[in-house]
């Protein structure tokens, strides 16, 4: 009988301490399972932005077939507040660019299964010297929640050389208190190696370099960077090589299937800087190719990295969820000559098998080997493939 008095006290205890242990909402919402995808006005627009662009850039997310593809985000960057707080200290949209202001813009763009992101910065202005959040985080993200807002990135200008990781950390819990599920995108540059501290402020992802610009030397100069940060990516915690310029005409198209390639390799968020209302049937098959995306998109539990270089051949690998291998090999360039690339399934870490399946992600073209993967390729090509072990 005691015995019984005893379980009837402990069981409902052991219950209620096993829900607290296990059942604790996680830190932060899972709002970023994946590498975000979307768009960002900055890289091509600047500061030339306004709602009818906004509009237009919702409408061809879904015209152009890339809402389908996965791109869900529409960002918009620096420029779009007024030069002014309003009367009671909140931010404002610039009132000739953004008439109608952003929750009119949440609206649309939701309407069209899409999400809205704004820019701000931790600092007192912007980068472009509009007002910006720093001590003003509870009011500006009760904003950005009341607007409708799904995405804040969050620079690092005019900082006052204050320590990064509380400013950050500020705007993390002002998102939080909101109850809005907002995406916090910290851009800090990797100035005070925001891998270290960004997921555990609230950050989902964190640019890990200063920009981008739309030519080689810039893409593979960050590309460089990302070496050794693939072990803190992790689910709702990725590295940020900063945002795609595919399409922005500066490179050739092998160029762009490159940068496409690798940061879909290395688990970046895909946030296209171009004009998506005007891209030409190339730069579409880059930006929607399903087979690169879908690289991006698995989380086998680590992000791709490079597993060797040799003078101007570069070979980067990511292990895949099935246990299969995505592989890029990169001739980084140099000299007119084509160069020979190759890597063994042993150097993948696949199984021992006698042979192995392969698929060109940029061709499509399956074939099968036994001992090597090789590419003869000229000067900043690269090839794509999944090696699998499975003949299936
Ligand atoms: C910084 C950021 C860029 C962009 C501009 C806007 O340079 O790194 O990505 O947001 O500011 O002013």
């Amino acid at each position: 009988m005691n015995k019984m008095i005893g379980y009837l006290i402990f069981l409902p205890l052991f219950i209620l301490l096993a829900c607290f242990a296990f059942g604790q909402p996680p830190a932060k919402p899972q709002l970023a399972d994946t590498p975000p995808m979307g768009w960002n006005s900055w890289k091509k627009f600047g500061c030339k932005i306004d709602e009818i662009l906004i509009r237009e850039t919702a409408d061809a997310f879904v015209s152009s077939g890339m809402r389908d593809a996965g791109y869900v985000y529409v960002n918009i960057d620096d420029c779009w507040m007024a030069k002014e707080r309003d009367a009671q200290g909140d931010l404002q949209p610039d009132p000739v660019r953004f008439p109608n202001g952003i929750k009119a813009l949440s609206d649309y763009v939701h309407a069209k299964g899409l999400k809205l992101g704004v820019y701000s910065s931790a600092g007192t202005k912007t980068c472009e010297g509009l007002p910006a959040s720093l001590d003003h985080e509870d009011a500006d993200a009760r904003k950005f929640a009341e607007w409708g807002v799904d995405y804040l990135k969050y620079d690092n200008c005019n900082n006052l050389n204050r320590p990064a990781p509380p400013r950050y950390r500020a705007m993390a819990e002002a998102l939080k208190k909101t109850g809005r599920p907002i995406v916090f995108s910290i851009c800090e540059w990797g100035s005070n190696k925001p891998w270290e501290w960004a997921s555990e402020v609230g950050g989902y992802l964190w640019r890990t370099t200063g920009d981008i610009s739309d030519n080689w030397q810039s893409m593979t100069r960050l590309l460089d960077k990302q070496v050794g940060l693939e072990k803190y990516s992790k689910q709702n915690a990725w590295n940020d090589p900063d945002m795609l310029e595919v399409g922005n005409g500066s490179m050739t198209d092998a160029e762009y299937r490159a940068h496409f390639g690798l940061w879909a390799l290395l688990n970046a968020p895909l946030i296209a800087g171009n004009d998506i209302r005007s891209m030409t049937p190339v730069i579409k098959d880059i930006l929607m190719n399903r087979d690169v995306i879908a690289v991006d998109q698995d989380w086998g539990g680590k992000q791709g990295f490079k597993l060797r270089a040799d003078g101007r051949s570069e070979v980067w690998i990511k292990p895949m969820s099935d246990g299969s291998r995505a592989v890029i090999l990169l001739n980084r360039g140099g000299s007119d000559e084509p160069v020979s690339i190759a890597v063994t399934p042993q150097e993948l870490g696949l199984p021992n098998v006698s042979k192995y399946r392969v698929k060109n992600l940029w061709t499509k073209e399956t074939k099968t080997i036994t001992k090597e993967l090789r590419a003869v390729l000229t000067a900043h090509n690269s090839a794509m493939y999944i090696v699998s072990s499975s003949q299936k």
